[in-house]
């Protein structure tokens, strides 16, 4: 029996924050202060809800962060969570979204422990645009090299991730399809959400599905290849054949009504959407020495509360009670 919420929806996407902690500081998503706010549990614990939901019907895991790479022993970790799938009837697909800083060297040892593939936050192709955004002058190189050790480790399809802002890398969109082409990547533009700590979302700064189209094929003509239903991204490929690229548009084109996604934060909260105003403390519940049975019950309560859609733009939306870098993306 699949974990359906209460308008019929299917939930196999879970998500995992390991940390909410960031070595980057992007604009789009971080302020330029220091500084987690949420804790961090013991992977175990991480690992028992993984599995309790695995039960339930989850097939994919997303390792998110903050940064996930910063934590210490995260390929033992994946390595862990891999052996879900040897004890479970069905199989599990197991990812990871990370800023790529630390990806170089740990692309081989993660696929070597089960990770299926990566997907790397990257917001220009242009280096010191790079530096603009991330707030950190010198990470390019290091993301490139994550890049390609991901993609030559087969850690792939890589996926690029590349949140578009206006004001600052709007002009980034056919240099991506170029390294699209090139890099054998696929490289998926978002609209940008308000997500942000430091509140500078508004309408006009997002750089919508439209725009990005217009733009792209001003250098070569697009084809829309179909997608999953679950999928955020609307895919497409360029007319030779050459490269992918994707766009995820949840401001102008949401796409809740087929949400298949949960997310665990850092300190083991359940959250059932990005804009989510409370969460459940899944931890907590394990703490007081619930069983699998009980957690499980637990979830699937939780799961019914999940919300409808987002109200973004809406005059009666109200920000979400935590920042992307504290939810996980
Ligand atoms: P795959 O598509 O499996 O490769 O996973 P992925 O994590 O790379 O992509 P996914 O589509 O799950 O998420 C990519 C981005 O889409 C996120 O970082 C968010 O910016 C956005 N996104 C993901 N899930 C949601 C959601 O539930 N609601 C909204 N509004 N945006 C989302
Ligand atoms: N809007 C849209 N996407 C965002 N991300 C982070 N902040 C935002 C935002 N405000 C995306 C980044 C990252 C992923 C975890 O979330 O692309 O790859």
């Amino acid at each position: 029996m699949p974990l359906l919420d209460k308008f019929g929806r299917a939930i196999s996407d879970l998500r995992i924050s390991v940390t909410d902690r960031c070595n980057y500081k992007c604009v789009y998503c971080r302020t330029g202060n220091e500084g987690a706010l949420y804790g961090e549990l013991a992977f175990a614990d991480y690992l028992r809800m993984a599995r309790v939901l695995v039960g339930l019907g989850v097939t994919k895991v997303r390792l998110t962060g903050g940064e996930p790479l910063l934590r210490n022993g995260i390929v033992d970790f994946v390595r862990e969570l891999a052996k879900l799938n040897t004890n479970s009837d069905h199989a599990i697909e197991i990812a990871l979204t990370t800023n790529g800083h630390l990806l170089a060297d740990l692309a081989r040892p993660l696929k070597e422990a089960g990770l299926g593939r990566v997907t790397v936050s990257m917001d220009a192709v242009d280096p010191d645009r790079f530096a603009r955004i991330t707030r950190v002058p010198s990470g390019f190189d290091n993301v490139l090299a994550g890049i390609r050790a991901a993609r030559d480790a087969g850690l792939g399809p890589v996926k690029l991730n590349c949140v578009l802002m206006r004001g600052f890398n709007e002009d980034q969109i056919i240099p991506f399809g170029l390294f699209a082409r090139e890099e054998g990547v696929i490289v998926r533009f978002i609209e940008f959400m308000p997500l942000e700590e430091d509140r500078v979302w508004s309408r006009s700064t997002v750089v919508t599905l439209d725009e990005i189209l217009a733009r792209m094929s001003e250098y070569r003509p697009l084809v829309e290849i179909p997608h999953a239903r679950s999928e955020t991204a609307r895919r497409y490929r360029f007319d030779d054949g050459i490269g992918e690229i994707g766009i995820i548009a949840p401001v102008s084109h949401p796409f809740c009504g087929h949400c298949s996604r949960i997310r665990i934060t850092s300190d083991g909260k359940i959250r059932t959407c990005l804009f989510s105003v409370w969460d459940h403390d899944l931890h907590a519940q394990m703490r007081r020495g619930a069983s699998d049975e009980e957690l499980a019950e637990f979830i699937r309560g939780v799961v019914m509360k999940k919300e409808e859609r987002h109200h973004i733009g809406e005059p009666d939306f109200v920000p979400a009670s935590r920042t992307m870098v504290h939810i996980g993306g």
